[in-house]
C-alpha cells in the first residue's frame, strides 16, 4: 500500500449484534474511543456493513464512520418480493455495500445476477465492493485463473467510468471464520492476478482506480501485516469488527501504519 492512501477499514457484522439497542450502544462506544485515539486519525475512518434494517438508525447516530449493506439486489424497481434495490439503500444513508460475500454465494447467487448486482450499484453512485476468493488452493495456481475470470464475469455489465467507485475484496474461502487467515504473502500474489484481471478489462488506467482489499481472519495482531506486506488498500474484518476494543484497535493500527 502507498503511505498516502487512507486505509479503507470495513467490518462486516454479518447477522450481529442481536438488536437495535446493541448496535447503537456499540456505535457510540465505537465512537468514543474513536474521539479519544491517540493516532492522527480522519474525520470518518471506518466502515461497517451492518444488518441492512439497522441501517438508518446507524447513520444518525455513527459520527465518524460511514454505514453500509452487506448485500443488495440487481433487479430494478417494481414487482420483486424480499429485495432491496440500490436507490433505496442510497435513501436510508448507506454510502456502500459488499457485494457477493461467499456467504450470499453459498446460498446460490448466480454469475448474471452478481454482474447486475454489480452495474447496478456502481450507477446508483455506491461505493461498491466486490468480493472475490477461492474454495480452495491448488498446487498448480488455478486458484489465480478462477478469481481472474470471476472478476471479469462480475465486471462484464460496467462501464469503465465507474471504476473510480469499486473495491475488490480478496476474500479466499478457506479463511474466513476459522484460524487460518492467508499470508500477506499469498495474498500479495493474488492481489497481482485481481489487478492483472482489471487491466485487461479496462486499461492500466482505469485498472489503478480500483481499491484492493483483504479479508480472512484479519486480527489485531496480523492486519498490519496485509497492509505492510499483502499489497492490499485496506481490509474486510468479520469477528474482529464484532467487537468495540479489537475494532478499535485495527482501525488505530491501520491509519498509524
Ligand atoms: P472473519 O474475519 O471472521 O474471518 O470473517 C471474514 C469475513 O467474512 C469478512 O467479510
Amino acid at each position: 500500500m502507498t503511505a498516502h492512501i487512507t486505509p479503507l477499514i470495513i467490518g462486516n457484522w454479518k447477522t450481529t449484534p442481536a438488536t437495535l439497542k446493541d448496535a447503537i450502544t456499540f456505535i457510540k462506544n465505537l465512537d468514543k474511543k474513536y474521539t479519544a485515539s491517540k493516532i492522527k486519525l480522519p474525520k470518518k475512518g471506518y466502515y461497517l456493513a451492518v444488518p441492512e434494517v439497522f441501517i438508518s438508525e446507524i447513520v444518525k447516530c455513527s459520527v465518524h464512520g460511514y454505514i453500509g449493506a452487506q448485500n443488495v439486489s440487481g433487479i430494478s424497481l417494481g414487482q420483486t418480493t424480499g429485495e432491496t434495490i440500490p436507490s433505496q439503500l442510497l435513501s436510508t444513508g448507506s454510502t456502500f455495500t459488499l457485494i457477493s460475500h461467499s456467504e450470499v454465494r453459498k446460498r446460490g447467487e448466480t454469475g448474471d445476477e452478481r454482474a447486475h448486482k454489480v452495474a447496478l450499484s456502481l450507477q446508483s453512485k455506491l461505493l461498491t465492493i466486490l468480493c472475490v476468493g477461492e474454495q480452495t488452493r491448488d498446487k498448480q495456481g488455478n486458484y489465480l485463473s478462477i478469481v481472474e475470470e470471476d472478476i471479469k464475469q462480475s465486471l462484464s455489465l460496467v462501464s469503465k467510468n465507474l471504476f473510480s467507485n469499486l473495491v475488490i475484496a480478496y476474500e479466499p474461502v478457506w479463511a474466513i471464520g476459522g484460524t487460518t487467515p492467508a499470508t500477506p504473502h499469498e495474498c500479495f500474489e493474488v492481489v497481482i492476478a485481481i489487478r492483472r484481471a482489471l487491466s485487461s478489462l479496462v486499461g492500466i488506467d482505469y485498472a489503478k482506480k480500483v481499491k484492493v482489499i483483504y479479508g480472512g481472519t484479519v486480527t489485531k495482531e496480523n492486519a498490519h501485516l496485509f497492509i505492510q506486506e499483502g499489497g492490499v488498500d485496506g481490509l474486510l474484518i468479520g469477528r474482529a469488527s464484532q467487537t468495540v476494543s479489537s475494532f478499535m484497535e485495527i482501525i488505530n493500527i491501520c491509519h498509524g501504519t
